[in-house]
């Protein structure tokens, strides 16, 4: 995986320079794998991803599979943050990723996947499924809480953290969804 992160980490500084580069992290030999969307300011900051606003909710996901930040691995489709000048501040601040960003690093997230072979991987949100699904119609309001049999492993798509924290009944949903995987895993004996 160094490797295939030293490879992207010098293209992505060719094609997007002066961004910060924020690699997956986790247990190489994983069970799940989760994918997110694209890294915040404070994952920016500390390098690492989820560690920010929204990455406060993998806590609670952790929680409800009993698991540890450690026992999956925990990467995004972009990894680096995407950043818009706010013109009244002259602050950056998030914006979604762009299409040159999610072209870029697509087929190398389907490298780390291979990489690391899980037998689950969650998608966040609809960057992440269109991305692993290839299919750029596939929506989360469809397909959340689900399995899918991708041939290598199993996908589960959920709901992206920063989409269900104003929203209670879309929370519900979430935490419906993380319960459902948490049967699964246990009925495969993890
Ligand atoms: N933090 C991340 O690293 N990824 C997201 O998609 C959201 C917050």
């Amino acid at each position: 995986m160094k490797i295939l992160y030293e490879e992207m980490k010098t293209k992505a500084a060719e094609l997007f320079p002066d961004r910060k580069f924020i690699p997956g992290e986790g247990n190489p030999n994983p069970g799940i794998v989760l994918i997110g969307e694209a890294p915040g300011g404070e994952e920016e900051k500390q390098g690492k991803p989820f560690v920010g606003k929204a990455g406060r909710n993998l806590s609670e996901f952790l929680e409800i599979l009993g698991l540890k930040r450690q026992d999956i691995y925990i990467t995004n489709v972009v990894k680096l943050r995407p950043t818009k000048i706010n013109p009244k501040t002259g602050r950056a601040s998030n914006r979604p990723p762009n299409k040159a960003e999610v072209e870029f690093f697509t087929p190398y997230l389907h490298r780390e996947l291979e990489i690391l072979s899980p037998e689950y991987v969650v998608t966040l949100g609809n960057f992440a499924l269109k991305a692993v699904t290839g299919d750029k119609k596939a929506v989360i309001g469809d397909v959340h809480g689900r399995e899918i049999s991708r041939g290598a492993y199993t996908l589960f798509p959920l709901y992206h953290p920063a989409s269900i924290i104003y929203n209670r009944s879309l929370k519900e949903t979430y935490i419906r969804d993380v319960e459902k995987l948490k049967e699964l895993l246990s009925e495969k004996g993890r």
